[in-house]
């Protein structure tokens, strides 16, 4: 038996999940875990949201919030996304755990007792405008490299991982000021001194599949600069250090961090000790786009640590949407939310598991989709089923008839169900989870064939023994699709067990045992349905519709007229007004604004005119303010006047009070 640590990359808490997520890290991990779990091998499967660093506080900037209130936010969100999308995780937590700040924070210090963290001075990105510096992604420019729009940490292209300073054009993303470079200093780990032993963990791991060990190998051999760990900004883990005050750890050091704090996180809950799954055989599912981090930064940071490297790192290749890549910010994207609304989780499990393999990009469409569940799920998966559990209830009484004399033909069906296990076993171990499921799909097939090649309508009146064959395997099929289908359709497989009365599907093995002649079935029920071109229609105008060409992230600046059309902007008549006592700068007004009763508004308005100079004055006020007291005095709106110079806005004498401006 191995004790497999398995865990999925961790999502940032700036937004739910959506298919590309699920494609690229959840489900693979969960097909993995799912079946080493039925051969009896101990998993421990676990994630976290990554809730530090500039993804979620440049998102909360963006809203006026709090980084922590859009941390929980999305944590909550993905939380369901994950679980309705049936990924058995042992144990999901966030960076933003106790646990997960102590773990981090230590093993940043053991790093730095060691010696093998410096302090470093450094120039770095500073945005007049803003006041403050702007790490990772509060910089936006061009790629060094390959010259192609980059964020500040990371050029999404050619995957490498950067630093603010060495994009060509950069920006600042809230004002779009060119920053300057300022002095400061940070905390640097000396990546470089583990260039050696990088060089012989990805050589001679020969898990490493080629994507990766090819990637690695390349940014190796330019040599390995040393690894700045901290950073100037709020949000994030205090460097544990005296002197390094109002300094955050990088979340990129931390974040890998929360494998090991899930985990133990799951050992406090459970007693179990997760070093002896570490220690044991390590996988990380992760993206294309963060090779770099794992194959680079984050076993140089455990060799530095003296722990043991991961075993195995799968990456995902990339998925697009309608062949083009997908856009949160565009809202070119399916949210699983939505998808689950509309779908059973086991519909898209199956296409994204089919559609590719997932070291080669993916393309979902709505077509693509439709014609793989009508034409293979419903049609040859579920049309097999149906028929096998309808033709059993009808002709043999809900039994699985006796077989006996067979044919070729029979055998050789009764070998292709006998094998199939071990070949889709094979496949999953070795993580070409597409092949395990072409591999279900062509037995399914083959099943179909065989019954109608079978013919058991017609062998009921002629030759009996001939249909009881037929369905005797069929219903052995039947059975072991129940267990190879267990990983990847949870759901389905399971729907598949009551049928047939399995209690669990546990035990891979069990795939293997034939059902006893005379074992009854439960009726059938459909399992898979067709999918309507109305309802795909209907799916493909909603993704039209909620794309947002114009939407660009850095322009968040601009509002839309729906959010202009929230102001109400109301034509009033300053009817009395008088100075607040102790203060210079307030006058109290009460102004008609064509309702019942006149508004009482506190105005600052006192530095620049007199009380006489306003009764009488038409104004323009916003009418849908919240009340709020000023120096204890009631304010039920606000009269528009610019700021320094305290001039009203007075509209046109024609203006009539109580009219709207829009
Ligand atoms: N949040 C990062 C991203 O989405 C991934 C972090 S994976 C980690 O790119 F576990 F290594 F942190
Ligand atoms: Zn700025």
């Amino acid at each position: 038996m191995t004790k497999i640590f398995i865990s999925c990359a961790l999502p940032y808490a700036n937004g739910p999940c959506h298919l590309g997520h699920i494609r690229s890290t959840y489900l693979p991990a969960d097909i993995y875990a799912r079946y080493n779990r039925m051969i009896g091998n101990d998993v421990l499967l676990v994630c976290a949201t990554d809730e530090h660093g500039t993804p979620i506080a440049v998102k909360a900037d963006k809203e006026n919030k709090k980084p922590i209130e859009i941390a929980k936010r999305y944590h909550d969100l993905i939380v369901k996304d994950v679980e309705s999308m049936n990924i058995s995780l042992d144990n999901f937590t966030r960076t933003t755990d106790e646990i997960h700040y102590e773990i981090a924070q230590n093993f940043f210090k053991d790093l730095y007792d060691e010696g093998l963290i410096y302090r470093q001075d450094l120039e770095q990105l500073y945005c007049p405008n803003c006041n403050k510096f702007l790490p990772d992604r509060y910089v936006e420019g061009l790629c060094p490299v390959c010259g192609s729009e980059a964020r500040g940490d990371h050029c999404e292209k050619c995957g490498r991982a950067l630093d603010p300073t060495e994009l060509d054009e950069p920006h600042c993303i809230t004002c779009g000021t060119t920053p300057i470079i300022k002095d400061t200093y940070q905390y640097a780990f000396k990546l470089s001194e583990f260039e050696d032993d990088l060089k012989d963990y990805i050589a001679n791991n020969e898990n490493l599949p080629a994507n990766v060990r090819n990637y690695a190998m390349n940014w190796l051999e330019d040599g390995l600069n040393d690894w700045t760990l901290t950073r100037d900004m709020d949000w994030g883990i205090p460097v544990p250090l005296e002197e390094a005050k109002g300094k955050v750890l990088y979340v990129w050091i931390e974040a890998f961090l929360g494998y090991i704090s899930s985990a133990a996180q799951w050992s406090r809950k459970t007693g179990n000790k997760w070093e002896e799954y570490w220690n044991d055989f390590v996988v990380h599912f992760i993206g294309k786009d963060i090779i770099y981090h794992h194959s680079i930064f984050w076993p140089g940071l455990l060799k530095a640590h003296d722990c043991k490297l991961p075993d195995m790192i799968y990456a995902g290749e990339f998925l697009s949407l309608e062949g083009e890549k997908m856009s949160t910010s565009k809202n070119w994207v399916i949210w699983i939310a939505d998808f689950v609304k509309d779908f059973e989780p086991d519909l898209l499990r199956y296409f994204l598991t089919i559609n590719a393999p997932l070291n080669k990009d993916s393309d979902f469409s709505w077509d693509d989709f439709q014609r793989r569940n009508n034409d293979e799920l419903a049609d040859v998966i579920g049309n097999f089923l149906h028929r096998t559990f309808t033709f059993t209830r009808k002709f043999f009484d809900s039994k699985v008839p006796e077989y006996k004399n067979p044919s070729e033909e029979d055998e050789e069906f009764r070998k292709a169900i006998q094998e199939l296990p071990d070949a889709v076993g094979e496949y999953i171990t070795n993580f070409e989870f597409r092949e395990g499921l072409l591999e279900i799909f062509k037995v399914a097939k083959k099943g179909n064939k065989y019954f109608n090649d079978c013919e058991p309508w017609k062998a009921v009146k002629e030759d009996m023994q001939k249909a009881a064959n037929c369905l005797h395997l069929s219903n052995q099929l039947a059975k072991t699709l129940a267990y190879v289908l267990k990983p990847y359709l949870p759901t389905k497989a399971d729907e598949i067990a009551k049928i047939i009365n399995l209690n669990n599907l546990d035990d891979w093995e069990d795939a293997k045992v034939p059902l006893p002649e005379g074992y009854e079935i439960n009726k059938a029920k459909p399992l898979f349905k067709k999918i309507d071109d109305d309802v795909i229609d209907e799916e493909k105008k909603k993704l039209k519709e909620n794309l947002n060409e114009n939407e660009d992230e850095n322009m968040s600046d601009l509002i839309s007229i729906d959010d202009f059309d929230e102001v109400v902007i109301k034509i009033g008549q300053v009817l009395e007004a008088e100075k607040i006592e102790k203060s210079d700068k307030l006058l109290k007004l009460q102004v008609d604004i064509g309702e019942e009763k006149p508004r009482q508004i506190v105005a600052g308005l006192a530095k620049f005119y007199s009380p006489e100079e306003l009764v009488d004055r038409k104004v323009c006020v916003v009418a849908n303010l919240q009340p709020a007291k000023l120096f204890g005095t009631l304010s039920e709106g606000m009269i528009l006047a610019t700021g320094e110079s305290g001039a009203l806005l007075s509209p046109d004498e024609n203006a009539e009070i109580g009219e709207r401006i829009q």
